[in-house]
């Protein structure tokens, strides 16, 4: 296991900070942060995935993030080459590192919309790549910014849907009632980790003693329409690091593979789901 700290508690722990403390990183977290964003780019997705830390100061043009995130001197940044499951790979490797900077101390926010891309893009020059998020690190501040206050009242960040609405049994819409003993621990890593707006487009069905993940796209997420590629994919690779990460830590068999039944109803897909992959 890459954390010396349950994961468990880490995803429990982990929660977006948008308002930084003037503290500095010591240089060992520093090292510590780069050398693991270095040697944990691997992901069950196959995508390639490549980060870098950057500071501000020596940044070739300076990170900005149009107000939303306040006071932090550092940012990790992370590139996937086009194409296959590049978002869903991307998705995973990012958030085992957001997870490693939880386990050191500092706070981290996935941004995938409010940052300034030309400053990232003149640091990370991606080639055939995308740029899709950027997390600021560092120790929270006490107080928080008028922005985060204002964030946390308005979106409701801490609101997660009920497993009934996200867990299903053989098709969409049967709730889950009881999960396969430690499997219920996973599940609920799932539902309550990060996603792009809160939107938590997951939905997961258990078939054949198999567990199916699908996402419900949302047309109307700009998310979705601005960047060249469906940012709620990103999600299903959150979904799937913490799913895993989860399982192996309680040891529960299986993998990720992406050779799900044909189990949507032409209902289902009208709504937005697609089938993403599948844990077994
Ligand atoms: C793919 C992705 C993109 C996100 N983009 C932004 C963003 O651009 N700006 C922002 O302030 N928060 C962003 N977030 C953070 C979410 O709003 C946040 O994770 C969610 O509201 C849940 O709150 P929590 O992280 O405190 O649990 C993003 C999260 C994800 C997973």
């Amino acid at each position: 296991m890459v954390y010396s700290e349950s994961v468990i508690e880490l995803i429990k722990k982990r929660t977006s900070v948008r308002t930084y403390a003037k503290r500095p990183i010591e240089g060992s977290k520093f090292k510590a942060m780069s050398a693991f964003l270095d040697e944990n780019t691997d992901n069950p997705f196959g995508a390639h995935v490549r980060f870098a830390l950057i500071n501000s100061k020596d940044a070739p043009k300076k990170p900005g993030t149009y107000g939303f995130i306040k006071g932090a001197g550092t940012y990790f940044a992370g590139c996937v080459k086009k194409g296959g499951r590049d978002m869903e790979g991307f998705g995973f490797a990012f958030e085992k590192a957001v997870l490693y900077a939880t386990e050191l101390g500092l706070g981290t926010c996935w941004l995938g919309g409010t940052f300034r891309k030309s400053a990232f893009i003149r640091a990370m020059e991606p080639n055939d790549e995308y740029l899709p998020a950027v997390s600021p690190l560092g120790y929270a501040a006490d107080k928080k910014s008028v922005v985060e206050q204002a964030m946390a009242a308005g979106a409701g960040a801490r609101n997660r849907k009920s497993q009934s609405k996200l867990f299903f049994d053989k098709m969409i819409g049967v709730p889950l009632d009881e999960p396969d003993g430690a499997v219920k621990m996973c599940l609920e890593m799932v539902r309550i980790g990060p996603s792009a707006s809160n939107k938590q487009p997951w939905r997961i069905v258990r078939f054949d003693g198999k567990y199916h993940f699908y996402l419900k796209t949302n047309k109307m997420y700009t998310g979705n329409k601005l960047f060249g590629f469906c940012m709620q994919r990103i999600d299903m690779g959150i979904a799937a690091c913490h799913f895993y990460l989860a399982a192996r830590e309680l040891g529960v068999d299986g993998d990720i593979s992406f050779d799900g039944p044909l189990l949507l109803t032409n209902g289902d897909i009208s709504t937005g789901l697609t089938y993403s992959f599948t844990w077994g």
